[in-house]
């Protein structure tokens, strides 16, 4: 099994990636936990599949082994679930040392880290993603957090996994869409930061949609996830508050968030959402100047060739500006954008209302 390191002093750790590695989960974390209990939260879809082969596992190392599902869906990421999952802990008995294991996707992870957070002030938690956008994005960097009715992950905290446990097997049970939408944030990777990876895709995206089974059995899959967490590792070593830089990892992004918001998060999944905006994100850094018009055809074309949608719906500029404004990124009334240079080369810049989308578009 390889890993990654994700260096920030004391609050380091590992990703550990490979394909049938969930049966040795437990090893891991008897390497990392003296505590007997640990504490597995997950929901009924994820917990189908993959509870018993973590269960037993941790059993085999002699751990007391409790499970916590939350319901499926990004509805059940709030502060009520928060608050449950607290008084369930509270009735396990749970203490500073028990470890809580999300096992799931971006929304049993953004939970459950956040719960981690804020329970006893803090308790260890372990990283176990089984969405790819949660394998490539949500499960690195420390963001935790719920929803509020006003707006998606505006309550929680930064606060990172001891570590992250990759098995990209468990993708082959994952349907189609989702797959696709968890390849609109490795297309983002591309173009934020890695012209080759960049070119990759191009070659290879289709491969990466083609049925599950051929799907992990192609190590393009572990290639995209391993460069792409790379990526965000270094992207949040340097700069893991958000203070500059690691918004970059934002393209896309506050387009994608106005779409979602005015299609009332009922029409696009998030990583959808994101690919729109990744193109009108591209489409006004080539009307703003900073970029050539071929980048803006690379980037339509790519996520075209995964499946993914490259227009939004018809709306009025209006709406869209007012969601944008909710967005955590608008710093000081301004919108800030990031916009792309070159395939592999971003920057952040100010945007005058009047060239944001979408009746400006190429
Ligand atoms: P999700 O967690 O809702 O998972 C999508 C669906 O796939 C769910 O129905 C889930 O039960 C199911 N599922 C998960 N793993 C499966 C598997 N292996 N096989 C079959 N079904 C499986 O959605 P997501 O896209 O993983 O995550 C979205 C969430 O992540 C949002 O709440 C978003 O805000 C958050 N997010 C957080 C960060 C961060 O940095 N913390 C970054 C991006 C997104
Ligand atoms: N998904 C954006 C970030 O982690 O900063």
């Amino acid at each position: 099994m390889n890993f990654i390191k994700v260096n920030l002093d004391e609050r380091s750790y590992p990703i550990y990636f490979g394909s049938s590695i969930l049966k040795d989960f437990g090893k891991t974390c008897k390497s990392f936990f003296k505590s007997k209990k640990v504490v597995v939260v997950t929901n009924p879809t994820v917990g189908r599949f993959y509870f018993k082969v973590i269960n037993d596992s941790l059993q085999k190392e002699g751990f007391e082994v409790n499970r916590i599902d939350v319901p499926d869906g990004e509805e059940y990421k709030t502060l009520t679930w928060a608050s449950k999952l607290f008084d369930k802990l509270i009735a396990l008995k749970a203490d500073r040392q028990t470890p809580l294991i999300a096992l799931g996707g971006g929304v049993i992870g953004d939970l459950t880290g956040f719960v981690a957070a804020t329970y006893l002030r803090g308790v260890p938690f372990v990283q176990v993603p089984t969405t790819l956008l949660a394998q490539v994005d949500s499960s690195v960097g420390g963001k935790t957090g719920v929803n509020h009715r006003k707006g998606k992950n505006l309550i929680g905290a930064f606060y990172q996994p001891k570590f992250v446990y990759i098995d990209v097997d468990t993708l082959k049970s994952l349907d189609k869409r989702e797959m696709k939408a968890g390849l609109a944030e490795v297309i983002k990777y591309g173009v934020i930061k890695d012209a080759r990876l960049f070119k990759y895709l191009e070659d290879n995206i289709e491969i990466l949609t083609q049925n599950s089974k051929l799907r992990t059995q192609n190590s393009a899959l572990l290639h995209i996830v391993k460069r792409s967490c790379a990526i965000k590792a270094s992207v949040v070593e340097a700069d893991e508050r958000e203070g500059g830089l690691r918004a970059i990892l934002n393209f896309g992004h506050t387009f994608g968030h106005a779409v979602e918001a005015v299609t009332k998060y009922k029409e696009y999944k998030h990583g959808e959402a994101v690919a729109v905006g990744m193109v009108y994100a591209s489409e006004l850094s080539y009307i703003a100047g900073v970029c050539s018009k071929s980048v803006v055809e690379r980037v339509r074309n790519v996520i075209k060739k995964a499946g993914l949608p490259t227009e939004g719906p018809d709306f009025p500029r209006k709406s869209f500006l007012k969601a944008m404004e909710i967005d955590k990124k608008v710093v000081g009334g301004e919108l800030r954008f990031v916009l792309v240079e070159k395939i592999g080369i971003v920057r952040i810049e100010k945007v005058k209302a009047n060239d944001i989308m979408p009746e400006n578009r190429l």
